[in-house]
């Protein structure tokens, strides 16, 4: 596929964060419309605390068909929505805004992101399955609504601040059986579950060297999963590997949620496998 020209035409996109010249979603979303050979561009802007408000209104003045936010802004946008989806509204935070001719409405793809990758990279089915959450912090609060939506039976969240899993349990409670734990009593539930999923930030660089609990602890019937993508591999997944079980890195999250922004903005299915090896490349740049 030839690459667009931008012209008097080209349908605008982008993604609000502060910061964000880190972001890999230009590279990402760029390449996929390119893939798909639709007229559009996607830019990263940089939207300061107190900016976002008409920043927002821009995406109506201008007529940006779609933007997702990032860092810090996720919650303060459901204020400027005039509809939230429903998967959003429960994991109280939005990072993909679609343009319906004026009308924005707010959904996250973070959580659904992260299961289809999981499940397309693993094959696991989560019907029935106990699930071990480390973390507690917004990451986990929309992977436990899609592991739940997808029939997961209990959910068990451990987290260094005890009270944080204990509350996230509880407000999870009403979709699926979830309990909260400290990072002490993983050992007493390790055993029951399928899948652990790494929610925290641990490990992720520059503490490539930190995991997130101890690894001797894991049967090797369990999938190990872990939502840091820089590295790619962290420390987690490579101990878990060596114990003989199955691995899932955060890149197919990101990955995963840049499609359903894709598809939703679009109507057009993702041209996955392109948009990851943007990505892989331009790690390697
Ligand atoms: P995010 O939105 O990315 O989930 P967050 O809401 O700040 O970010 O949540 C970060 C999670 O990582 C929290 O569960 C945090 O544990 P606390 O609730 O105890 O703060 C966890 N976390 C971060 N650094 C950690 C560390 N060094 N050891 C253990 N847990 C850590």
């Amino acid at each position: 596929m030839g690459k667009q020209k931008i012209d008097s035409n080209t349908i605008l996109y982008g993604v609000f964060g502060d910061p964000i010249r880190h972001s890999k979603s230009p590279i990402m979303l760029n390449r996929a419309f390119e893939e798909a050979g639709i007229n559009a561009a996607y830019a990263a802007f940089h939207i300061k605390p107190g900016q976002l408000r008409s920043a927002i209104d821009g995406i109506r003045a201008m007529q940006f068909r779609g933007v997702n936010v990032t860092i810090p802004h996720k919650l303060e946008v459901m204020d400027y929505m005039d509809e939230i989806d429903e998967g959003a509204r429960v994991i109280g935070a939005v990072n993909t805004i679609v343009n319906e001719d004026g009308r924005l409405v707010g959904h996250n793809t973070d959580g659904i992101g992260y299961v289809r990758s999981l499940k397309e990279e693993t094959g696991i089915d989560l019907r029935g399955k106990h699930v071990l959450m480390l973390g507690a912090g917004g990451a986990a609060r929309g992977v436990g609504y899609a592991l739940a939506m997808e029939g997961a039976a209990h959910i068990y969240i451990a987290n260094r601040t005890r009270d944080k899993a204990i509350e996230l349990a509880q407000s999870m409670s009403s979709f699926t059986m979830a309990t909260g734990l400290g990072l002490d009593e993983i050992v007493d539930i390790v055993g029951k579950v399928g899948l652990i999923v790494n929610n925290t930030s641990v490990g992720m660089h520059p503490n490539v060297n930190e995991v997130p609990m101890d690894t001797s602890l894991i049967l090797n019937t369990t999938i190990v999963s872990d939502l840091v993508y820089n590295p790619m591999v962290t420390k987690f997944l490579r101990e878990s590997e060596s114990r003989g079980v199955t691995i899932h890195s955060g890149l197919g999250m990101f990955i995963y949620q840049g499609a359903y922004a894709f598809e939703y903005w679009t109507g057009v299915s993702a041209p996955v496998v392109a948009m990851r090896q943007a990505v892989i490349d331009s790690f390697n740049t």
